[in-house]
C-alpha cells in the first residue's frame, strides 16, 4: 500500500486520476493540495471536494496551495485552450455540486511542509504546474535531501510538446518551479507526453462508465465525453494524468532511462524540459523518465476502472 499525496489542477483528467486514487486498494490518499492550471486553485479544490464526495471520500483532506506561477504577480486566471479542453468550471459542460466540505484551514504548503518533515515514506503526484513543491524547496531547502517520491506527469523530453513545439502545458504555465524541483536531487519520476500520448481512453469507456448508473458513473462519463469531444474530437483520446498514478500502482508497465534533467527559462523554448548536459558527466540528480509504456497494461487497467463507480 502507498502512502500518497496528490497534487491537482482539477480538471478532467485530473479527475480521473484522482478517482484511481482515491478507490484504487493499492493506495492510501493522504490529501489532495491543489494547484491552479486547467481551472483556477479555488476551482481545483471546489472539483476536488465535490469528486471526493461522489467518491464517498470525505475523509481525504484538501489543501489550498498558491495561486500563480513562481515569478506572477497575479492569480492565475486559466487560457481559452484550458477551458476548452476540461469545460468552462474544468468539469465539461457541466458545473459539479458544491460539496458541504470546506478546504483545510492550513495551506497546501504548510501541510506537505509538515508531512515531509515527518514522514519519508510517502510518494507525492503532482499532476499540474509544481508550484505548491518549487515553493517549498525554495523556503526549506533542507528539504532536498527528503528520500520520499515525487512522481510529475508533465514534460515532453522525445516528442513534440502541446502548448507549441517545445512546451507541455503544466511546465509552460510554470518554468522556474518545475527547474527548481528537477534540479532539486529529489526521488523524482517523469510521466511525459513521451508516454502519456502512447496510449488511449475510448468512448466506450465513458459509455460504461454511464451504464454503471450511479452518480459517481454518469459524473466520470460525462467528464470523459466531453474531454474525448474537446480533446482529440474523435472516441479516443490520451492518458495523461491518470498515467502518473497508475505508475505508482504498477511501474512495470513503463520502460524508464534515468536522465539529469533541467528546464529552459528563456528564449523560444521556454518551458521545455531538456537534458542538462551540465550534470551529464557526474549525473547526479537523474530523474526516472518514463519513455515507454505497454499500451495493452495499461489500457486493461482503465477498462477495469468500472469497478470503482
Ligand atoms: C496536462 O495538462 C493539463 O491540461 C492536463 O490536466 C494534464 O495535466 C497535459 O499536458
Ligand atoms: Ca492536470
Amino acid at each position: 500500500m502507498v502512502d500518497l499525496v496528490l497534487d491537482l489542477d482539477t480538471g478532467i483528467d485530473d479527475a480521473i486520476a484522482l478517482s484511481i486514487a482515491a478507490k484504487d486498494k493499492g493506495i492510501n490518499l493522504l490529501g489532495v493540495t491543489c494547484t491552479y492550471g486547467n481551472v483556477t486553485v479555488e476551482e481545483s479544490a471546489y472539483n476536488t471536494l465535490s469528486l471526493l464526495s461522489l467518491l464517498h471520500r470525505e475523509d481525504v483532506p484538501v489543501y489550498i496551495g498558491r495561486n500563480r506561477s513562481l515569478l506572477s504577480s497575479s492569480p492565475y486566471t486559466p487560457r481559452e485552450a484550458g477551458r476548452k479542453i476540461h469545460g468552462k468550471y474544468g468539469s465539461g459542460d457541466i458545473k459539479l455540486k458544491e460539496s458541504p466540505r470546506k478546504p483545510e484551514p492550513i495551506s497546501a504548503k504548510a501541510f506537505l511542509t509538515s508531512l515531509m518533515k515527518e514522514r519519508e515514506d510517502i510518494t507525492i503526484v503532482t499532476t499540474g504546474p509544481m508550484t505548491n513543491l518549487a515553493s517549498i524547496l525554495i523556503d526549506e531547502p533542507s528539504l532536498s535531501k527528503w528520500k520520499g517520491k515525487i512522481v510529475f506527469m508533465g514534460g515532453a523530453l522525445t516528442v513534440r510538446g502541446n502548448v507549441n513545439h517545445f512546451a507541455e502545458a503544466n511546465i509552460y504555465k510554470d518554468p522556474e518551479s518545475a527547474k527548481t524541483v528537477l534540479e532539486s536531487g529529489l526521488d523524482i519520476t517523469m510521466i511525459g507526453l513521451d508516454v502519456t500520448e502512447r496510449t488511449r481512453l475510448y468512448r466506450k469507456d465513458a459509455e460504461k462508465w454511464k451504464e454503471k448508473g450511479s452518480e459517481l458513473g454518469l459524473t466520470l462519463g460525462s467528464l470523459l465525453d466531453y474531454y474525448l469531444d474537446n480533446t482529440l474530437g474523435m472516441d479516443e483520446t490520451y492518458v495523461h494524468d491518470p498515467s502518473a498514478v497508475i505508475t505508482v500502482l504498477h511501474p512495470e508497465y513503463f520502460t524508464f532511462l534515468p536522465f539529469p534533467l533541467t528546464v529552459e527559462t528563456e528564449g523560444i523554448d521556454r518551458g521545455r524540459v531538456i537534458i542538462d548536459d551540465k550534470r551529464l558527466l557526474s549525473r547526479k540528480g537523474e530523474i526516472k523518465v518514463a519513455l515507454d509504456v505497454n499500451r495493452r497494461l495499461l489500457e486493461g487497467f482503465l477498462a477495469d476502472i468500472e469497478k470503482y463507480l
